[in-house]
């Protein structure tokens, strides 16, 4: 038998035990797809029959356990009917190891993930080697659907009910020793004793967990609907149910099973398979792939950096060094006074404490970011960021300085996000070396970079810069050096469009409302405030002369007035708190094109781009866009969207506002050339 599989292996040993060893083939991590399952089935029919003493399932990849279901399995789902039949036949597999009449162990090392830990959860116990990162979890949510392999039902019984929930709803994975305490593992041990804690296990079985009675007495019905609701009303502050159905069917399917019998199995199944051909699933799932598109953009047989040196210790010059430092770089860091500097390595210090664990690694991580005004600290460095203040003569004089300095090796790069890169590399003598690394504010939070190749910049330095960002965990976007990049010249004309309605009389609050109804992350207006309106006006300025394009004179009268939006306190809303002080809308009218006038702008401007060879191709556009602004995922980017809608709607809806607004509305002729 064991010359047909594939992916699993067994192994019986002296003791009486069966081991299973998942090591799927042709692949760096184990995944359930089809096939997969399909074995275990085969491998499982005879151990019913015949009970060996017990049965640990573990994994013969060094790279971990099982890191989920096969993702590309699901684009091939062609309905709901094929997809319930699809996760039937998989909770069957696992219901049978489930019933298995001896002690089963899986023994965790690495991820177990979505159907990993499912397929974990169907064993009698778990062990798991000790970790310092979230290995364990149920992110199916991320994809807009739910568990499908029982994990909406076993997780109930074993946790309880408040940590079955949070794990489903939120997606998040968990510490081993954070599983240990919530009752998810049984055993947490080094390494090195796996094998023997999972033995042990076998040989000296305990009684199975079960959540601790009061836990598991909210599954009673009663009760049942009084947790619902309060979990509906925390789901609710995150996801609408029109944009993101999974989590709220979570909450309906446990309400209205319990998650008891073989009802809530098959109701699970039904669920999921609705969920699977939604167009939020099949959205979040291409946003998975191009996410791993991205990934992929860096080559993986590149040398680590080692040493980074960062000049400008402001907003974004501390952050990136700080993010750099935890990403295991050792790091210096230049400015012009040491006060700034000072006060840059407090900001770093607090990162430390809130991210690192333990006295020694908050340590080690200030050792690794040392701090100075001499440019000379840069001679060893292998990539040096340049993030000072946003003026063309001082950039050059600076890579004048530190093209005497460095390495002749040492990969150069700028933060700028408005100077020409051809500009900053005429004074240069090898400007073949100059890229631009573009990030985001807040670097921590922002998980996209833009790396720019200018006329000028060698491939190979691109590709060096790209390699790079992902080595400190960023999403790397390759784009042309063309004002605004990518992701600012899509923002421009959605956020002078929300200053255009608001100049109209268009309630604030109605004109953020239509872009969180829509699905982005925050309203435009919001987010002006949030950003700063002097950067926003800087940006809008820059893009203004570049694409003749006129600055809202509210942005613009705003800043005379020194009313910068949340920093200051008062921008377009009074903020007070960290929050904006926002009005009620019950009773105002919104326009019938508000949210058109909203989004179809990015639209346009997104073809724009991608005339111009901004970026090579459409799903590196909505990949950058979704990434860089938030746009809403479960809509598959801004193309996607448009190609939703249909080409022709959206270029005919452009029109037709043109008409009414202006010409800052008009089509692209781009449109008409993009493949239908
Ligand atoms: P900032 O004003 O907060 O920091 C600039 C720092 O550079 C200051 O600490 C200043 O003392 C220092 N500096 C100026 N000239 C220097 C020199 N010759 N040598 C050493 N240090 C010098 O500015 P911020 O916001 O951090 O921006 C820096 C760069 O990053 C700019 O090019 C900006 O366009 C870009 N950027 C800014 C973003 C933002 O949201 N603030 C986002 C993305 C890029």
């Amino acid at each position: 038998m064991s010359e047909a599989m594939r992916h699993w292996r067994r192994h019986d040993d002296p003791q009486g035990i069966t081991w299973l060893i998942i090591d799927c083939a042709d692949a760096s991590s184990n995944t359930l797809g089809r096939e997969v399952l399909e074995e275990l089935d085969r491998l499982l029919a005879p151990l019913e029959s015949r009970p060996p003493r017990g049965v640990i399932v573990c994994s013969g990849k060094p790279s971990g356990f099982i890191v989920g279901a096969d993702i590309r399995e699901f684009e091939q789902l062609a309905d709901e009917q094929q997809a319930y039949a699809m996760v039937r036949q998989g909770q069957g597999v696992i219901n049978r190891l489930a019933r298995l009449k001896c002690p089963t162990v899986a023994m965790i090392r690495g991820h177990a993930l979505g159907g990993g830990l499912e397929l974990a959860m169907a064993c009698r116990y778990r062990v798991c080697a000790d970790a310092d990162r979230g290995t364990l979890g149920l992110p199916e949510v991320q994809l807009g659907i739910h568990p499908g392999f029982g994990g909406t039902v076993r997780p109930i019984h074993l946790v309880g009910v408040p940590a079955a929930m949070d794990l489903m709803l939120t997606g998040r994975s968990l510490r081993p020793a954070r599983a240990r305490s919530m009752g998810l593992v049984d055993r947490v041990v080094p390494e090195e004793n796996l094998e023997d804690a999972a033995r042990a296990l076998v040989h000296r079985p305990p009684p199975p967990r079960r959540a601790p009675l009061q836990l598991r007495a909210m599954n009673l019905p009663g009760i049942r609907q009084l947790v619902a609701r309060r979990l509906r009303r925390e789901v609710g502050k995150k996801a609408r149910r029109e944009h993101y159905p999974a989590p709220w069917e979570m909450i309906d399917l446990w309400v209205r099973h319990g998650a008891r019998g073989d009802a809530a199995y098959d109701a699970e199944a039904r669920s999921i398979a609705r969920l699977f051909v939604t167009p939020t699933s099949r959205n979040l799932v291409r946003v998975y792939f191009l996410q791993d598109r991205m990934k992929g953009l860096a080559q993986r047989a590149a040398a680590p950096v080692k040493r980074l040196h960062v000049v400008g210790a402001g907003v974004m010059g501390g952050d990136i060094a700080t993010w750099s430092v935890l990403q295991g770089l050792d790091v210096t860091l230049q400015d012009r006074e040491q006060k700034i500097l000072d006060a840059a390595r407090e900001r770093a210090g607090k990162q430390f404490e809130k991210r690192l664990r333990g006295k020694d690694a908050v340590a080690d991580a200030h050792s690794r970011l040392r701090t100075g005004t001499d440019v000379a600290a840069a001679a060893d460095a292998e990539v040096v960021i340049e993030a000072i203040v946003e003026r063309l003569d001082a950039k050059q004089s600076l890579f004048g300085e530190l093209e005497a300095t460095v390495d002749g090796s040492a990969l150069l790069a700028t933060n700028t996000s408005s100077i020409r890169l051809e500009s900053i590399g005429e004074s240069m003598r090898e400007s073949g070396r100059l890229v631009g690394l573009h990030f985001f504010n807040p670097v921590a939070q922002l998980p996209l970079v833009e790396v720019i190749r200018a006329k000028h910049s060698d491939g190979d330095a691109v590709q060096r810069a790209i390699d790079f960002a992902r080595q400190i965990g960023k999403l790397p976007l390759p784009c042309a050096s063309s004002p605004g990049f990518l992701v600012n010249r899509i923002l421009a004309p959605y956020m002078n469009e929300a200053m255009h309605l608001h100049e109209e009389g268009v309630a604030l609050e109605l004109i953020d409302e239509a872009a969180r109804a829509f699905g982005m992350p925050m309203g435009p207006v919001e987010l002006a405030d949030t950003v700063g309106l002097d950067v926003g006006l800087h940006v809008a300025e820059i893009l203004g002369e570049a694409f003749d394009r006129p600055v809202p004179d509210s942005l613009r009268r705003k800043v005379d007035a020194g009313e910068l939006g949340r920093k200051s306190g008062q921008g377009f809303y009074t903020w007070r708190d960290g929050k904006a002080q926002k009005g009620d809308v019950a009773g105002k009218q919104a326009p019938e094109d508000l949210e058109d006038r909203l989004i179809l702008p990015m639209l346009n401007e997104a073809v724009a781009c991608l005339a111009e060879g901004v970026v090579d191709d459409e799903d590196l556009l909505d990949a950058g866009v979704i990434f860089g602004t938030g746009f809403a995922p479960f809509r598959g980017g801004p193309l996607h969207y448009a190609r939703s809608r249909g080409l022709d709607t959206v270029q005919a809806r452009l029109e037709a506002l043109a008409e009414r607004h202006g010409e800052r509305f008009r089509a692209h002729a781009h449109w008409a050339r993009l493949d239908a």
